[in-house]
């Protein structure tokens, strides 16, 4: 499958889980509130400020940060329903439309750029913060989370346990996602969460995972078979009775002056 095939078929899995995340994601609200309250201790050049949000999903972070930072506010996601579930949430007076956030298709200059939880559906994570870093104004801040080395590990682990691979992409470890971070920014904070992925059992994971339209598998993974399901999910039962978590990582940084 081409890069351009795998997001095209991200974004239709978010689009047609667009009704139901919200149920499911509870974890992605607290992770927005996070992120807000580090963007709000820290200085936001722009009077007013111009604002872009990439991959705002149901409205999570807009709903958090918007009240409480006026502006001129871009709010973006890949696919057309989230954006469209985000506009009849959150107050108008935004422009809100569809980007990949990976390639976008405004110049700038931004004071702001925001993102909770859309980085790690990206093909090329340098070359999109990259591109990120080139519509901030000098100063301009870039905060944004992402999905850090343990996430999931329960879930890897419940795999490997009986000899088979979790069909889902390795997260980087903290140390490689500041490397990714290009020359032009300067990191301010780092902060991390990690916070559980489903209420129920087992299999409400897997069900989680479907209601957030975030169960695109890696590139090379091959579908478990119902037998495998089952294994992996009594293993899971037995050496992670805690459950499967979220690993956040949030990064804030400035583009140097
Ligand atoms: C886990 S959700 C997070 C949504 C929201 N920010 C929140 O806090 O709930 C990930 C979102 O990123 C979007 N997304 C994935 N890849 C993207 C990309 N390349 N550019 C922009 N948005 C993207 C998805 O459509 C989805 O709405």
């Amino acid at each position: 499958m081409s890069e351009n095939e795998r997001k095209t078929r991200i974004a239709r899995r978010f689009a047609a889980a667009a009704a139901t995340y919200d149920v499911a994601s509870q974890a992605q609200q607290q992770a927005a509130q996070r992120l807000a309250e580090l963007v709000m201790r820290l200085p936001v050049t722009g009077r007013p400020p111009r604002i872009l949000e990439i991959g705002c999903g149901s409205g999570h972070l807009t709903e958090a940060l918007r009240p409480h930072l006026p502006g001129e506010w871009f709010v973006s996601d890949i696919a057309p329903a989230m954006v469209d579930r985000c506009r009849r949430r959150c107050a108008p007076g935004a422009h809100y439309f569809v980007m990949d956030g990976e390639v976008p298709s405004l110049t700038g200059p931004f004071d702001l750029i925001v993102s909770n939880l859309a980085a790690q559906w990206f093909v090329d994570l340098p070359g999109g913060l990259a591109g990120l870093a080139e519509l901030l104004t000098p100063g301009g801040l870039l905060a944004l989370s992402t999905l850090g080395e343990h996430n999931f590990a329960a879930w890897r682990a419940a795999h490997e346990a009986v000899e088979l691979s979790a069909a889902m992409v390795a997260y980087p470890a903290t140390a490689a996602l500041l490397a990714a971070l290009p020359e032009a920014l300067a990191l301010e904070q780092v902060a991390e969460q990690h916070l559980s992925a489903h209420r129920g059992g087992p299999l409400d994971f897997l069900h989680s995972l479907r209601a957030l339209g975030a169960d695109t598998p890696a590139p090379t993974s091959r579908p478990l078979t119902a037998g495998q399901l089952r294994r992996v999910l009594r293993s899971l039962a037995r050496h992670a009775p805690q459950g499967v978590h979220y690993h956040v990582v949030h990064l804030l940084a400035r583009r140097r002056v």
